[in-house]
């Protein structure tokens, strides 16, 4: 189902006592001030997830996770499963994100098995996709996104696809200070609808939840969020203060 949502990622940042001052600030917020035209979703750390949840069960956001295990259960040391996300109210599990791919060796068929796993616990998957600088200077970045979504989603159902939300998340943005312009993010947003339509249908095309992410912040939300295709955002640096955070999932 199509909404605006706000989704913070949190990334490997915060102590836990940070951690558990930025979710009440935002709480208290939300309990003086609900936002009614917006989803408001928080994705820390794994290990702050049950504080978060506690907090949220209360207030008006979500919990989100930012990674979990392509396998089930079993032996395989130090991973997360997603119906142990899923006992802990755990909603949304950010998957696919570019920092995974480049870091931690996360395929597209690594990405299209953790969509699996997440939808098979009812946890709705924020799928990120989007081109490196190279690939938007070479002049190929939507045949890239496009592999990227074909591969993670085209197998879906229309069920499924009713619980993915995409994040177009291009990596030049990501952490830089350097946003997407308005009129990139709507290009790229109204290309991943195409993509949709080629591989669904009109309604998935129309109805998917499409997020923007990379230096999104309080000074440049209004103007992206107001674009047509924009649903949205994931935001990462600017999601760590409370009063930023709360600016940005005002701006709509
Ligand atoms: P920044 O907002 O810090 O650029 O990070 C974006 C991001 O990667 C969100 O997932």
């Amino acid at each position: 189902m199509r909404r605006n949502i706000v989704a913070g990622n949190w990334k490997m940042n915060n102590s836990f006592d940070e951690a558990e001052e930025l979710v009440t600030d935002i709480a208290e917020y939300l309990e003086k001030n609900p936002v009614d035209d917006a989803e408001i979703i928080i994705c820390p750390p794994f290990i702050y997830l049950e504080m978060t949840t506690d907090v949220s069960a209360e207030s008006q956001f979500a919990v989100g996770a930012q990674n979990l295990c392509a396998y089930d259960k079993g032996a395989y040391t130090g991973e997360i499963s997603a119906a142990m996300l899923a006992g802990l109210d755990v909603e949304y599990c950010i998957i696919g994100h570019s920092e995974r791919r480049k870091y931690f060796g996360d395929t597209d068929e690594i990405i299209a098995a953790k969509i699996q796993q997440a939808l098979k616990e009812n946890i709705s998957p924020i799928f990120c996709c989007g081109e490196s600088l190279a690939e938007r200077e070479a002049g190929n970045y939507k045949e890239v996104v496009q592999t990227q979504i074909e591969e993670a989603l085209a197998n879906l159902s229309a069920d499924e696809m009713d619980n993915v939300i995409i994040a177009y998340e291009p990596v030049w943005a990501i952490g830089t200070g350097l946003n997407a312009t308005p009129a990139q993010a709507q290009e790229m947003h109204a290309y991943i609808r195409e993509i949709l339509l080629e591989n669904f249908s009109i309604a998935i095309a129309n109805n998917t939840t499409i997020l923007y992410g990379g230096s999104c912040n309080a000074g440049n939300a209004k103007e992206i969020f107001a674009q047509p295709d924009v649903d949205g955002g994931l935001i990462g640096g600017a999601s760590l203060k409370a009063n930023e955070f709360i600016q940005i999932i005002t701006a709509f």
